[in-house]
């Protein structure tokens, strides 16, 4: 229990501990195209979920659309707003909130619900696939990028390094990876009222671009990515720190496409989910 007595929300922690902006900042190309092929147009009212400071929210937001960011984390939250307000974007907010649980949101509010990235990472996946079709409109459409359990690229491989060397987790917990697996996409929709045939699962490929060398892309991992950081720290007190860094100097040199020495490219594949509402 925490000081106030309310007992700590470790999916809300693990993403207010590190600064996901610093990660962000090197997602913002693929952000904007993934934006364009999904199709968002002007007045189209826009939900983000699990948004971060905007990766996708923005570029929504700069085609015209009518958009709402939704984070659990409080810090991002902020960002996204300072983000919005300096682009000068009066069409965009963000609001904390947690994707189990939209009890804020109304039903059928929004024409597109977008989550790159992010209701992935919410507990109880089921409560997600229904409040996300509960949210969006009849006509509708919800769009989720979903790491893939066991896909050989980056974003995957380093969750799974990182979540090896971290304490296991609650019972009961189920990996957010899961949801870039399609027989569990369409089991949790359907368990939300959806057809099997309204729901469509493609791989695309993000593409992030640092300005550095991929040491120093790894040491943002390290400073700044809630699941990487934790997974130093328990390398740490297990005396295994080296052995951590070693696996990971290894795999981002691997997974670097870049032929220059100061800029590092990493394709990453996910599972596109389209569920038409
Ligand atoms: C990998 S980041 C992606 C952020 C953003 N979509 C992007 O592409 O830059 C995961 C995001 O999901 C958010 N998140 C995790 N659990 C959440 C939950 N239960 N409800 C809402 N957001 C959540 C985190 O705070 C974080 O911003």
């Amino acid at each position: 229990m925490s000081t106030t007595d309310q007992p700590v929300n470790a999916n809300k922690a693990l993403w207010e501990k590190g600064d996901f902006t610093r990660i962000a900042a090197a997602m913002r190309e693929s952000g904007d195209a993934l934006i364009e092929r999904i199709g968002v147009t002007p007045e189209m009212d826009v939900l983000d979920l699990g948004c971060g400071d905007g990766t996708t929210a923005v570029p929504s937001a700069q085609r015209g659309a009518n958009v709402l960011g939704v984070d659990i984390a409080s810090n991002l939250v902020a960002a996204g707003n300072a983000r919005a307000q300096s682009l000068g974007l009066t069409n965009l907010r963000f609001q904390e909130g947690d994707a189990s649980d939209l009890n804020e949101l109304g039903d059928d509010s929004f024409d597109l619900v977008v989550s790159i990235f992010g209701a992935m990472f919410a507990p109880r996946p089921f409560d997600v696939a229904k409040e996300m079709v509960r949210v969006t409109r009849p006509g509708g459409r919800v769009v989720m990028g979903n790491w893939i359990a066991n896909d050989p690229t980056f974003v995957a491989q380093l969750l799974r390094v990182s979540a090896s060397y971290s304490p296991p987790p609650p019972e009961g917990f189920i990996s957010p990876v899961t949801w870039g697996v399609e027989e569990h996409v369409v089991e949790r929709f359907t368990a939300a009222g959806v057809s099997s045939e309204q729901i469509s699962c493609d791989r695309d490929t993000y593409l992030f671009t640092f300005d550095g060398t991929p040491s120093a892309y790894l040491d943002e991992f390290r400073q700044f990515y809630g699941p990487t950081m934790n997974a130093y720290a328990a390398a740490a007190a297990s005396g295994r720190e080296d052995e951590l860094h070693a696996e990971l100097v290894e795999l981002i040199n691997e997974k670097n496409t870049s032929s220059s020495d100061d800029v590092t490219e990493i394709p990453a594949v996910f599972l596109r989910v389209t569920v038409s509402v």
